[in-house]
């Protein structure tokens, strides 16, 4: 993929997961498990299968163990072979292999656009992808699709610009997400004109909101350290992403795929149910299952 193989990913995992208490007090929010995976590992896919290697992972102390879960374990995988569970030696194998994380502490809990300027010094002058842990974007029922990430990274490399992905919200949801508009550029594609984090209902621009994928400029750490803090009193990388939009110019393409909300109980709940009814060897009792409850 030319130039952009090299491309990095910044994932932002230094919150204290309170919408997710009380198992977030000794688990970080990021390792809670769909099925038998952590959240972010259904992340991190999208990231690989997107061609990025490299994550960046923005953490806090205490929460070590997203590190452990992506590095190889050689005493498990020949525990594993040793007792003939090669499948699962391999798999295990391969999630050790998949990536290269980069944790950077993020000492303080100051906003996302604070998070993300954390990485800074690893990112360097190379454009980057951001990937929010709370938003789930699944493409599987979408065949030939690709990956959100990938979707994005090709409208990147075509109009040479940074690009966020969007998706229509309801109007009372607009008050939950970054809200983008602006005028069409292409099929699925506009340019924006105005982003503004969570607005009031009647203040919103309109109705595509930003659930947690960007492709961005470096000069947006500029903008980010002279960002003053927004809502919340939070440094807010959609401020910072106002910037970039007004100077470099900022895209924002409706992608092809079904979102989560997995930082909420319920978009919790339909993501493992989603997945759960996917896998092959769960599938049949899953059913059965729910049918009892739907009984009782
Ligand atoms: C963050 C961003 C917001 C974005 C949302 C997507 O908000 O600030 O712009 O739309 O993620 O999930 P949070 O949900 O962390 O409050």
């Amino acid at each position: 993929m030319g130039y952009l193989s090299n491309m990095k990913a910044v994932i932002p995992a230094a919150g204290l997961g309170t919408r997710f208490l009380p198992i977030t007090k000794s688990i970080p929010k990021e390792m809670i498990p769909i099925i038998d995976r952590p959240m972010i590992h259904y992340i991190i896919d999208e990231a690989i299968q997107s061609g990025i290697h490299d994550i960046v992972l923005i953490t806090a102390h205490g929460k070590e163990s997203i590190q452990h879960y992506f590095t190889r374990s050689h005493e498990l995988e020949d525990r594993l072979m040793k007792s003939g569970k090669e499948e699962w030696a391999k798999d295990i194998k391969r999630i050790g292999e998949s990536c290269n994380i980069i944790p950077v502490i993020q000492d303080q809990p100051a906003g996302l656009g604070h998070a993300v300027g954390c990485a800074r010094s690893v990112i360097g002058d190379e454009t980057f992808a951001v990937l929010l842990g709370d938003d789930m974007i699944d493409t599987t029922p979408y065949p030939g699709v690709p990956a959100c990430t990938k979707q994005l990274i090709d409208i990147y490399e075509k109009q040479n610009m940074s690009v966020v992905g969007v998706m229509e919200v309801p109007l009372q949801d607009v008050v939950k997400y970054g809200i983008v508009s602006g005028p069409t550029v292409s099929d699925r594609t506009f340019k924006v004109q105005s982003i503004v984090e969570k607005p009031s209902i009647k203040d919103a621009p309109g109705r595509h909101a930003i659930p947690g994928r960007y492709i961005v400029d470096p000069i947006i750490f500029k903008y980010i350290s002279e960002t003053k803090p927004g809502k919340n009193g939070e440094i807010q990388f959609t401020d910072s992403l106002f910037q970039l939009a007004m100077n470099q110019g900022l895209l924002a393409h409706e992608f092809i795929g079904d979102r989560y909300d997995t930082g909420d109980r319920i978009g919790y709940l339909d993501a493992t149910l989603t997945f759960g009814l996917r896998r092959p060897e769960l599938k049949s009792a899953l059913i059965e299952l729910m049918k009892k409850h739907l009984k009782d």
